[in-house]
């Protein structure tokens, strides 16, 4: 699902970013994939995505 339209960035991307490029909140986001630095509409949803991996991976890790 695309979350910024502006730069073309799905949430897989976002994922991506967080778990290999050590991205933990918008203004790494923004450094790394320019996510939410033109019109802005999609820094909440951006935002819930990089929270929601970093609940995911940290679940990951009580299991493991
Ligand atoms: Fe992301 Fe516009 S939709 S900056």
């Amino acid at each position: 699902m695309f979350v910024c339209l502006c730069y073309g960035i799905t949430d897989k991307q976002i994922t991506k970013a967080v778990r290999d490029e050590g991205v933990g909140n918008m203004r790494d986001l923004r450094k790394t994939l320019g996510v939410g630095s033109q019109c802005g509409k999609c820094i909440q949803l951006a935002q819930q995505v990089i929270d929601n991996t970093i609940i995911d991976e940290s679940l990951f890790k009580e299991v493991c």
